[in-house]
């Protein structure tokens, strides 16, 4: 008799932003980066992907992913594809010192996925996404691969994907062999190091879609003048200064660095050709705003920086709770998302020496705020997607 058994393991795993940022790969296929990067794993309360994996040899092949409802096509998305053969490889393995084990390997893998926040908000979905499916299937595979170990097949699926594998501080070394063995993510601070971080993300709405980052970070390194720079000699010297600060928990250095390193990709970014614009005017407001509110304060309490899109991400330390995020909360009073994770406890502050002019276009501009902070890794979780039956649950 066949084994119909519907076997299934569920996680959520969390968005991360980059403090210094990974930009270009020296490997496509492989995807390895020409740098190393630094990211804050941000909590799960305001963003995350929850996915369910699962495998029967009931399923009718072949594998399939149901995002937020909707089936994405992974049978021609070689990344995914790339993921989901390693895998299987690593069970394979696992079931080959033991001859009990069921063969998951052989039956389709049915995954189901959804995010707790809006993928259109240009927001780190993927790494997220990745992260999610990787690790749901490393435990419905029930590997024993460390976070790390599992980060070589997560940065398949999405570079940056790889750093959302474990919580707080994470640093993705570049590596430099061929084969990529060496191009992992490592947390180099549990949130519990310094979990006094804070997020406020202010999400824009960009006229229309800017370049995807794949594209975006190949043009750069073929065509920018500045890239070759920043690559060798500027970044490393930053991930040494990052890490520093982050042990000793020095915001001003922090945020010095923070604000150098997106500044400085979105450089390369204008330095490319054709350019690529990914900041706009509101983007610049928020930028201005952080440097009124460091100037008042006197120092550095504040850091911006952008990924490959026009949403302002801003870090500030929760004893500047009022300073800092207090600012953005009376200017944008009537902004949706105050509500949300740490917003409701934001206390009022004034204008903030803001100008008009940087007032009136984050008014018009900001569509959305989210209140978060630094947060844990990847969470097993008993809530499946998809039921005994192998069906997906509604939601
Ligand atoms: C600007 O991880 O999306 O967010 O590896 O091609 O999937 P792929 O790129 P992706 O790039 C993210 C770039 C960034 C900076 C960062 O997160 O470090």
């Amino acid at each position: 008799m066949s084994d119909s058994t519907v076997y299934r393991a569920s996680t959520t795993a969390p968005v991360n932003i980059a403090v210094i940022k990974y930009w270009g790969k020296r490997d496509t296929a492989l995807n390895l980066p020409t740098n190393s990067s630094l990211s804050v794993t941000l909590s799960q309360k305001s963003l995350k992907t929850h996915t369910t994996a699962s495998c029967s040899s009931s399923y009718s092949g072949p594998d399939s992913l149901l995002l937020n409802g909707e089936p994405e096509d992974i049978q021609s998305s070689k990344r995914t594809q790339a993921c989901l053969q390693l895998l299987r490889r690593f069970r394979k393995d696992v079931e080959a010192k033991d001859s009990s084990l069921p063969k998951l390997t052989d039956m389709p893998l049915k995954l189901v996925s959804i995010n707790n926040f809006p993928t259109a908000a240009g927001l780190a979905s993927s790494a997220a996404g990745f992260a999610a499916l990787v690790r749901a299937i490393a435990n419905l595979y029930e590997l024993p691969h460390s976070p790390t170990q599992l980060s070589l097949i997560a940065r398949q699926g999405s570079g940056s994907a790889c750093r959302s594998l474990m919580g707080g501080y994470v640093a993705w070394r570049a590596g430099s062999s061929k084969d990529g063995q060496d191009s992992i993510a490592e947390e180099i601070a549990p949130v519990s190091h310094w979990p006094e971080m804070r997020a406020l993300i202010l999400v824009v709405s960009a006229d229309k879609k800017g370049v995807a980052s794949t594209a975006g970070m190949q043009t750069t390194v073929e065509t920018s003048t500045l890239f070759k720079a920043r690559a060798e000699e500027i970044v490393p010297k930053r991930m040494a200064l990052m890490e520093e600060a982050i042990q000793a928990k020095d915001f001003p250095k922090f945020a010095e660095t923070t604000m150098k390193d997106s500044n400085s990709f979105h450089a390369c970014c204008l330095d490319s050709w054709p350019p690529i614009h990914y900041l706009n005017d509101v983007s610049r407001a928020a930028m201005n705003a952080v440097e009124t509110i460091n100037r008042r304060a006197g120092e550095l309490v504040a850091a911006y920086t952008f990924d490959a899109g026009p949403n302002a991400v801003i870090y500030y330390e929760e004893k500047n709770e009022k300073l800092v995020a207090g600012v953005f909360r009376y200017v944008l009073q009537a902004v949706t998302g105050w509500d949300g994770e740490y917003g409701s406890n934001i206390p009022l502050n004034d204008r903030g020496g803001l100008e008009a002019k940087t007032v009136m276009t984050l008014k018009s501009g900001v569509s959305r705020i989210i209140c978060t902070g630094v947060g844990g890794g990847p969470e097993q979780t008993d809530e499946h997607l998809v039921d005994e039956r192998g069906q997906a649950v509604k939601v």
